[in-house]
């Protein structure tokens, strides 16, 4: 949640800043502000509620001059979003200024303490707590910022990525992290000089420099104009920077022609899963490669049980995960809500696998999960788009899903994404275990192969739906039904819907209706039925039925060729022909487009929906 830029250099710093943060805006966009030290030294802040475009128009016409500066777009946590509570938050002497991100539990009782100090706050965040601490800690340890930094992050509870200007010394700039993350960029500036970038990922940065420094948990950095960086730990132990390169083109993070990134990510699928596949499947010998499990095979082959740990999509993608790990490899996979699972004492075993699937990596609930299942001995395998990220660095090993950076808030490409990787996954543990025949084996593999090409046919024979979605501009409720394979794609057809249009709308086993759900059913509720002419097809043509005959509207997705299922829907999607474990890859696409359209229909900001942020890195 909340994206943090910041930079240092010979540049005028609020260009650099405002172009970060509109990069960042899709981590959250409650209010976003902007701290920076001017020629005469002066330490300027400027906040706004909402966009950042409202935090530019409020600057016009007032000093932006400065070449190091912080800022912040915030998803609120403490504080609803207005002004006061948005970030930068200066200290009590105007001294400092700060942006965080990340919750400090214990901010209460540090608070309670500083206030017996004397320490007034303007703000109800945990934040200012932060920069208060900070501030106290200069003052009564009559020490620099760096110390006093680590000072007050050893009496603090929670997760933290900071950045830090202090008045007094206008050429340094300080910033650190746990459980948040943190990137440092390492760039030149035109006389030659070096100049460093700040950001919470990458996006703000990339266009700057490719070289940058992924901060570790409990690390501080202190940058300044010579050129210097620092980073110790809180321990105050040197560490030593490791540089990496970006793997990332700044196109990626542009829309590119299309209206909006989720839009964008949706036609850009099969070409993402062309670069997510390549290298993995070698169509001469119809074999999989797959890197990550090379060195660990016996960890695969040996283990008595997966446990696969996700949220929100990926919890989706993961379940279909489940259902192919188990019918390709004979290895029963438990799929578990990582919010839950890390709270419940959940019994782990040392030949368990527990594998957390996530886009961003980043995932608090995610990341703590792992920790959970690595401190009892299992083997972590991570599936994550964002290279480098917290969940990548945590596991033992992992497969990057190569899809590009995702954007839109609601995750498509990264669905799909993971759940080919997923396939490839229990394609090369079922070579390695030898459950499939080699006739089934290549099968499968020639038929991923060909997914690709067969979602560009569902993207180029399904454009009608921008005029039909209107239709349900007024709808309170959409239900959505599939079966085995399905029932997550059904599940994460609706969650596309709430989402981003704010129609409410439930995913359910579609043989399950009967047992509750069927209730709601009346001639105002569309029923979105997944319908391929695979697996329990004539059970689904009756669930249909059911709807039919208490009147709803039946939205199917049915495959090419098929009429029954189109005979009796008021509007149809058509996919073609796959394995059943394939047709999530083909199925979830038209029903990304119906969300995509009712949104629009509706008004909706797509990219941006209200309260949601594309990472959630607190709890
Ligand atoms: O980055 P992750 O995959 O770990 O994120 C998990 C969820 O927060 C995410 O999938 C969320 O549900 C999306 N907004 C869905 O579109």
């Amino acid at each position: 949640m909340c994206g943090i830029v910041g930079y240092i250099g010979e540049e005028q710093a609020y260009p650099i800043l405002i172009k970060g943060l509109h990069r960042l805006e899709y981590r959250g966009y409650d209010s976003a502000g902007v701290s920076l030290i001017n020629a005469k030294g002066e330490l300027l802040v400027y906040k706004a509620k909402g966009k950042v475009s409202a935090l530019e128009a409020s600057v016009e016409g007032k000093d932006v001059s400065g070449t190091i500066g912080i800022a912040h777009t915030r998803w609120a946590t403490h504080g609803e979003p207005n002004e006061t509570n948005a970030h930068p938050h200066y200290s009590q002497s105007k001294n400092l200024t700060l942006v965080h991100n990340g919750i400090i539990e214990n901010y209460k009782a540090l608070r309670a303490e500083l206030e017996k100090n004397n320490m007034t706050f303007c703000s109800e965040t945990d934040t200012e707590v932060l920069v208060q601490l900070v501030e106290y800690m200069m003052n009564s340890h009559h020490c620099d910022l760096y110390t006093a930094v680590q000072l007050a992050l050893k009496n603090v509870v929670g997760a933290y990525a900071i950045a830090i200007l202090e008045k007094s010394h206008p050429d340094q700039l300080v910033c650190a992290r746990k459980g948040s993350p943190l990137i440092i960029g390492v760039g030149k500036s035109a006389t030659g000089r070096k100049e460093f970038f700040l950001g919470s990922d990458a996006t703000p940065i990339i266009e700057h420099t490719k070289d940058v420094i992924y901060l570790n948990d409990e690390e501080i950095a202190i940058m300044d104009r010579t050129g210097r960086l620092e980073i110790t730990n809180l321990a105050n132990v040197k560490q030593t920077p490791q540089l990496v390169k970006l793997q990332m083109n700044l196109d990626e993070l542009e829309k590119g022609g299309y209206a909006h990134f989720m839009l964008k990510e949706i036609w850009e699928q099969p070409n993402a899963l062309r670069t997510c596949i390549r290298g993995r499947l070698n169509m001469a010998d119809k074999d999989v490669l797959l890197s990550g499990i090379i060195d660990h095979k016996d960890k695969f082959i040996n283990c008595k049980r997966i446990i696969i740990c996700a949220c929100g999509t990926s919890w989706h993608s993961a379940l279909i995960g489940k259902y192919f790990i188990e019918e390709a490899c004979q290895i029963p996979v438990e799929v578990e809500y990582a919010s839950e699972f890390r709270y419940r004492n959940p019994v782990i075993h040392s030949d368990d696998v527990v594998i957390a699937v996530s886009q961003s990596g980043e995932t608090a609930d995610t990341l703590a999960a792992i920790q959970l299942a690595k401190e009892k001995g299992a083997f972590l395998y991570g599936i994550c788009n964002v290279i480098g990220s917290s969940i990548a660095r945590a596991t033992h090993s992992g497969t990057y899903l190569h899809v590009g950076p995702e954007i839109g808030v609601a995750s498509t490409k990264a669905f799909t994404g993971q759940v080919i990787t997923l396939a490839l996954l229990g394609l090369a543990i079922a070579k390695e275990k030898k459950t499939l025949s080699d006739d089934m084996f290549h099968m499968l593999v020639e038929e991923l192969q060909m997914i690709p090409d067969k979602m560009q046919w569902t993207l180029e024979h399904n454009k009608g739906i921008d005029e039909y979605a209107k239709t349900f501009t007024y709808c309170k409720n959409f239900l959505y039904l599939g079966r085995g394979y399905n029932y997550p794609v059904a599940m994460e057809g609706a969650l596309k819907l709430k989402e981003i249009s704010y129609i409410h709308a439930e995913g359910y086993p579609a043989a399950e209706m009967k047992h509750g759900p069927i209730a709601l059913v009346d001639e105002e509720m569309p029923v979105v039925v997944i319908a391929p002419k695979r697996g329990n097809y004539d059970k689904v043509v009756s669930n249909i039925q059911e709807i039919k005959s208490r009147k709803g509207k039946i939205i199917s997705v049915v495959t090419e060729g098929d009429t029954v299922v189109k005979g009796m829907s008021d509007y149809y999607f058509t996919i073609p022909d796959t394995r059943d474990c394939y047709v999530p890859l083909l199925a979830v696409i038209p029903l990304q487009l119906l969300s995509y359209y009712v949104a629009i229909a509706k008004g909706c900001n797509v990219d941006q929906p209200r309260n949601l942020a594309k990472s959630v890195t607190v709890e």
